[in-house]
């Protein structure tokens, strides 16, 4: 393993190359990122790094949404196979649908979704500020996509707008059991329970704290207990053990894992380094249209 961290560590200097991870990827990944955080945070160290080439370890909506927001930076994928399902849960005939429906409509496209459905969308929001940004729009009507959970979840937080649902989930989370998690209260009563909204409502009511990926790790941090129970992709619990050696951390399921963001390996990472392989490209058009959700968001959830 230590020759092939040299390798990248050569080819990063060789190639100004910067490494962007998210908290779902191999520890042995996130151990050799440049910066690792949750989707906003990436979003947002997208648009500010100053390298030549940044290699996103994520899946595809996050390459292409750092693409579109750094158009002249290349933007390499060590998989290009390793995509989101639920960035595909919606389609743009049902927006339009919906949009033929409310005079003051807004469409909200969480940040998990294809560069298709940001084109025809009015904002996106990611998980740690889709409330704040839901709560500011002057629009009264939300057709949120494509996730229904986090839809529901943010219904629930801001009573005020009236929310339009979407069918689309994603499976790592949404299958989080409701049994599971009671099992797990009972065998590790002094554990608080920490879950990410795109969990089922019923699993949701359980818990004592929801938030983002990085936002569970900032509570784990700063809360009193001891020890926690986890509601969302196993790879958080390398940074929350980094960040806790004293604590326990138990996930809530048996296997709670994305197989798309576990392709990433430090072997891909080198080979599209060195190969300049797996270029994410967007068209000029998808740029121009996609990049006004994206910018918007950043410019509501200052
Ligand atoms: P966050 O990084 O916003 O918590 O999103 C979780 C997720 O599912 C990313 O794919
Ligand atoms: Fe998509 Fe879920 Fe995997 Fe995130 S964890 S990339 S939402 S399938």
């Amino acid at each position: 393993m230590r020759e092939i961290i040299e390798r990248i560590e050569e080819l990063k200097k060789e190639k100004n190359a910067v490494i962007l991870a998210h908290y779902y990827v191999r520890d042995e990944v996130q151990e050799i990122a440049d910066y690792v955080g949750d989707s906003f945070y990436l979003s947002k160290v997208a648009t500010k790094v100053d390298a030549d080439i940044i290699v996103f370890c994520g899946v595809s909506f996050m390459g292409e949404s750092a693409k579109i927001l750094n158009p002249d930076k290349m933007v390499l994928m060590p998989d290009s196979t390793a995509d989101c399902p639920m960035a595909h849960m919606a389609d743009v005939d049902k927006i339009e649908a919906v949009r033929s429906q409310y005079d003051d409509l807004a469409v909200v496209c969480y940040i998990n979704s294809t560069s298709e459905l940001k084109m025809h969308s009015d904002i996106c929001v990611t998980s740690s500020n889709a409330m704040k940004i839901v709560e500011r729009l002057p629009q009264k009507n939300i057709f949120f996509i494509p996730d229904e959970n986090l839809g529901r979840y943010i219904a629930s937080k801001v009573p005020e707008k009236n929310f339009i649902f979407n069918d689309g989930f994603c499976h790592v989370h949404s299958e989080l059991r409701l049994d599971e998690v009671k099992r797990g209260l009972e065998a590790h009563p002094e554990a608080k329970f920490v879950v990410h909204p795109e969990c089922k409502m019923e699993v949701l009511e359980l818990a004592d704290f929801i938030g983002s990926t990085a936002e569970l790790i900032d509570f784990v941090t700063e809360d009193d207990s001891k020890e926690f129970i986890v509601g969302t992709e196993m790879g958080v619990l390398y940074e929350m053990k980094q960040k806790n050696p004293n604590k326990k951390f138990y996930s809530a399921a048996a296997v709670q894992i994305c197989p798309n963001m576990k392709k990433i390996s430090l072997e891909k990472i080198a080979d599209c380094l060195a190969n300049e392989t797996n270029q994410v490209e967007v068209s000029a058009e998808k740029r121009e249209q996609a990049s006004k959700p994206l910018n918007a968001m950043l410019e509501l959830a200052k």
